[in-house]
């Protein structure tokens, strides 16, 4: 295979011969020199092609496409050891750099272009620096988590993507249906409900929100499972942390309780931001220096100490001792009983204990119906890890696993017990203390590479009004 720019690069300039593809970055024309900068994607830096004294196409320009052969010699620039003493350069396809037939030019020229105009180019954007080294980071933290769970006995479980539950209570689903809108079966009248039983299958259906529950019940058979796999959530929040396409990734362990838990998930975290700080150190540099100043550093802290646990309660009483300090520092009041704010996400990882925080056994009027009951009948066995900068990176808890219990709580949230037949049958069958944990993918991506907004860090974002 022709070697990728990563390996030229790392190799000595022994003057081999080497045969280069890839795209066009910068071309440089001196006197009868020409420097041509070709990126390929394999790392952060492009390889630098001295044309001397060769024909070079006019319509080489940023955006081309070329092969290159030459030889590698060691390099005069400063900033890289070796380039290529190029012998023959070839364009291949048509020159990039012109309006033909009213079809404009490459539209990413060699200026620095704003993320904002960059997300209107998603097929074209994996071409600059800053979308590259966030795709290259990306797809070596995926890689990490499976290794994570693979080397720790985790069975790697694929969850549907199309459900007839909604396993998070929170009714912002993707509705999954062949009947036609403009004409559903309403057997009672046009202002009726359509007929589902119609509809394709046979039920009500939607796109996942969560794989958690079905993890669930091969956590009882398989005892350690994970899932990885894209999730969906109709919420109507357009802020730079939702998506209403992102991927997940759910371990449910049987035998785990709420502190085993949070070792795994804190563990967890620890491994990704190590495996990414050894293995993308060209990347993370570049995200330090444009993105966020003292991003390696911070990494490297959360990596090494021990991540702060909280109950809500102590939470709350710090969030309210520093609201009553400073009367109006936060715009929602703290109160028991109250769901954390960013605001104050961002008081406790940023202020409190600058790095990230492992809050648990919140009240259970504002988690999921699936969490353990504490002894004071008032909380849950809940647990959400925060990181500075973002907030809630993680959601997860022990699971309810009396069967008493979950229906009484099913019970007075208003849930159809029917619906969930199979969920309860893990109770009935063979039931055992588990629990389990979402990290959400692209918030993972985010705090690794600095990205403020979560639209950068997915090759093509889904938010609401915007399918890019
Ligand atoms: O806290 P959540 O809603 O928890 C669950 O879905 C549980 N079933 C997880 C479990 O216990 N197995 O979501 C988990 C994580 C959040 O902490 C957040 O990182 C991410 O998923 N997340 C989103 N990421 C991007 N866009 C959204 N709209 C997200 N909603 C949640
Ligand atoms: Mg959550």
């Amino acid at each position: 295979m022709v070697p990728l720019i990563k390996e030229i690069l790392a190799a000595p300039p022994d003057r081999r011969e080497v045969l280069v593809r890839g795209w066009v970055r910068t071309r440089r024309d001196m006197k009868n020199l020409v420097f041509v900068e070709i990126h390929d994607g394999s790392c952060f830096n492009g390889l630098q092609c001295a044309c001397d004294g060769i024909p070079v196409p006019p319509g080489l320009t940023t955006g081309a496409s070329v092969e290159i052969r030459g030889t590698l010699v060691p390099s005069p620039a400063q900033g890289q050891a070796v380039e290529i003493a190029a012998a023959s350069i070839t364009l291949i396809g048509e020159a990039p750099g012109e309006e033909k037939n009213g079809i404009p030019p490459y539209p990413l020229q060699k200026k620095r272009h704003t993320l904002e105009f960059l997300r209107e180019t998603p097929h074209l954007r994996g071409r600059t620096n800053t979308i590259g080294a966030v795709t290259r980071v990306r797809g070596r933290l995926a890689f990490a988590v499976h290794r994570f769970f693979q080397d720790r006995g985790y069975h790697y479980l694929h969850t549907p993507v199309i459900t007839g539950s909604d396993a998070e209570g929170a009714g912002a689903m993707f509705r999954v249906t062949t009947l036609d809108p403009a004409a559903p079966a309403r057997p009672q009248g046009p202002a009726a409900k359509p007929d589902y039983r119609e509809d394709f299958f046979g039920r009500e259906s939607f796109l996942t929100v969560s794989g958690q529950l079905e993890a669930e019940a091969y956590a009882m058979a398989l005892s350690r499972v994970y899932t990885f796999g894209p999730t969906f959530r109709a919420e109507n929040s357009n802020t730079a942390r939702h998506l209403a396409e992102f991927w997940m990734i759910e371990p449910e362990t049987a035998f785990f309780h709420l502190a085993d838990n949070m070792d795994l998930a804190e563990d967890f975290l620890k491994y990704c931001l190590k495996t990414i700080l050894e293995e993308c150190p060209g990347d993370l540099d570049f995200f330090d220096q444009r993105y966020q100043k003292g991003l390696t550093g911070g990494l490297r802290a959360a990596a090494e100490a021990a991540f702060t646990r909280l109950t809500y309660t102590e939470a709350m009483g710090e969030l309210e001792k520093a609201a009553a300090a400073r009367p109006g520092r936060f715009e929602f009041a703290p109160a028991w009983g109250r769901d954390l704010q960013s605001e104050h996400e961002t008081f406790l990882t940023e202020e409190l204990v600058r790095g990230p925080v492992i809050v648990t056994d919140y009240p259970k009027e504002i988690k999921a119906f699936y969490m353990k009951l504490n002894g004071d009948g008032k909380t849950v066995r809940a647990m959400d890890v925060l990181v500075p900068r973002l907030g809630e990176i993680i959601g997860g808890s022990e699971r309810e696993e009396n069967l008493a219990a979950l229906e009484h709580r099913m019970a007075e949230l208003g849930m159809d017990p029917d619906r969930y037949g199979w969920y309860l049958d893990l109770r009935r069958y063979g039931t055992a203390p588990h629990a389990g944990f979402g990290l959400g993918f692209e918030r993972l991506v985010q705090y690794v590479t600095g990205m403020a907004n979560i639209r950068d860090v997915i090759p093509y974002p889904r938010a609401a009004g915007r399918l890019y």
